[in-house]
């Protein structure tokens, strides 16, 4: 790797400079000249960042399509964090994903360092630090996202096991397959020896939907909207906790008036916008979520800004009573290293009737899936 890294990033002209200013100095020994040489390698490979290597399951499918570019070019880790790719696929879209590959290359994009493309799970996941696990079936129209549950399932025991045996000692999940909390169960349980709190799933394009629909309400821009948790599942059932969400510091429901709209129209609005992009595209929603795949990821390693939080399922410590050990979507904040679930946000009785509702449809997925986690 650092050989690849030093290609990249240290293009030939550097080496020719070194030589060529030394070649006339008379006063210096070639020995100097070679010591000198190493050392400014060296010191140039010591400031230079080690690459962050993030597996993609599903790599050649939609989301893929959208992610890794974005990956690649450093919307995820940063304009100066150079990355490596393990991209993953089942053996059939290997030929696809080989023109993805083509067109990663074609970008010639500075930050990235290695692409390695493959079918086999344990070389996918191996040395990754992130994984990213997109690879399942979508819904389609007039399905919800828990009937997918028989069919990919199964896929997150294997890669859980396959993610302890392989991933870097510091490995974080993030599932973004549906129904991504379950599944994110069954590849955190898959994996015990990989401690609980790298596990997450994704809830933030749902977190994301909610602040435009709360910014246009209001009139005022996406980013002056803070502070919207999304709680429980990934689901038509998730709620998105309007009560705690502040427009420019003021709570949501003292700048929006039309309280009928909170409680109704815009909790199913966000709920149902993934059935909404299915009906309107065709397909489920793509760049919307390899976007929030970016946020998310960025979220849980840059602080959080001071009062606000994000949203993303982990497995539950039992906080706000909510059952322990499922994958819950709470109100997360990070130092940038390691996260917490935010207390002392107010439930009130509206909020506790629908989190108890998400928490209760997460409760069935879970007994429904209960022959691929471990027994009592
Ligand atoms: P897609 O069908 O375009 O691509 C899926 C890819 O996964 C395909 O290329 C397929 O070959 C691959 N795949 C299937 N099984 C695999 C396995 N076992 N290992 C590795 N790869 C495998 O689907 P998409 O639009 O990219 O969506 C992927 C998943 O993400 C779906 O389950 C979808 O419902 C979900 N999704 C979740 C969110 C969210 O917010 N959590 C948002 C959008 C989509
Ligand atoms: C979404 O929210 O867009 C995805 O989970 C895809 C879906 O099935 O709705």
């Amino acid at each position: 790797m650092r050989r690849a890294v030093r290609e990249r990033f240290l293009p030939p002209e550097a080496t020719q400079v070194v030589w060529s200013s030394n070649r006339g100095d008379r006063i210096f020994s070639p020995i100097f000249h070679q010591s000198a040489f190493f050392l400014l390698v060296a010191v140039l490979l010591f400031f230079m960042k080690t690459p962050i290597r993030v597996a993609v399951t599903g790599a050649a499918g939609q989301i893929g399509y959208s992610l890794l570019f974005r990956i690649a070019s450093g919307s995820m880790f940063g304009p100066d964090q150079p990355v490596a790719l393990n991209l993953i696929e089942i053996e059939p879209a290997m030929k696809a994903l080989e023109g993805v590959v083509m067109e990663l290359d074609d970008c010639a994009f500075p930050l990235l360092t290695d692409i390695r493309a493959t079918a086999s799970l344990d070389e996918g996941f191996s040395s990754v630090n992130w994984a990213l696990l997109v690879g399942s079936v979508p819904r389609k129209a007039g399905m919800e996202r828990k009937d997918l549950l028989g069919i990919n399932g199964k896929i997150f025991t294997g890669q859980g096991q396959a993610i302890a045996r392989n991933a870097a000692s510091d490995i974080r999940t993030l599932v973004v397959g549906n129904p991504c909390n379950t599944n994110c169960l069954i590849a955190m349980n898959s994996a015990p020896e990989i401690p609980k709190e790298r596990w997450f799933a994704m809830t933030r394009l749902d977190e994301n939907r909610g602040k435009t629909q709360i910014a246009r309400k209001a009139g005022v821009h996406v980013t002056d909207v803070t502070n919207l948790a999304i709680w429980g599942n990934h689901s038509s059932t998730q709620y998105p906790d309007f009560y705690n969400a502040q427009i420019g510091g003021k709570p949501v429901t003292e700048v929006i008036s039309d309280h009928d709209w909170l409680q109704g129209e815009f909790i199913e609005t966000v709920q149902k916008r993934g059935a909404a992009i299915i009906a309107a595209r065709g397909a489920s929603s793509a760049a919307s979520a390899a976007n929030a795949i970016v946020d998310t990821v960025r979220s849980l390693t840059v602080p959080t800004p001071s009062g606000d939080w994000f949203s993303v399922a982990v497995c539950s410590d039992g906080s706000y009573d909510l059952n322990r050990g499922l994958m819950i979507s709470y109100p997360i904040r990070t130092d940038g290293s390691s996260w917490e679930i935010v207390q002392g946000v107010p439930v009130n009785d509206f909020s506790r009737a629908k989190i108890s509702a998400t928490v209760q449809e997460l409760q069935e997925e879970h007994d429904a899936v209960a022959d691929l986690l471990p027994k009592g």
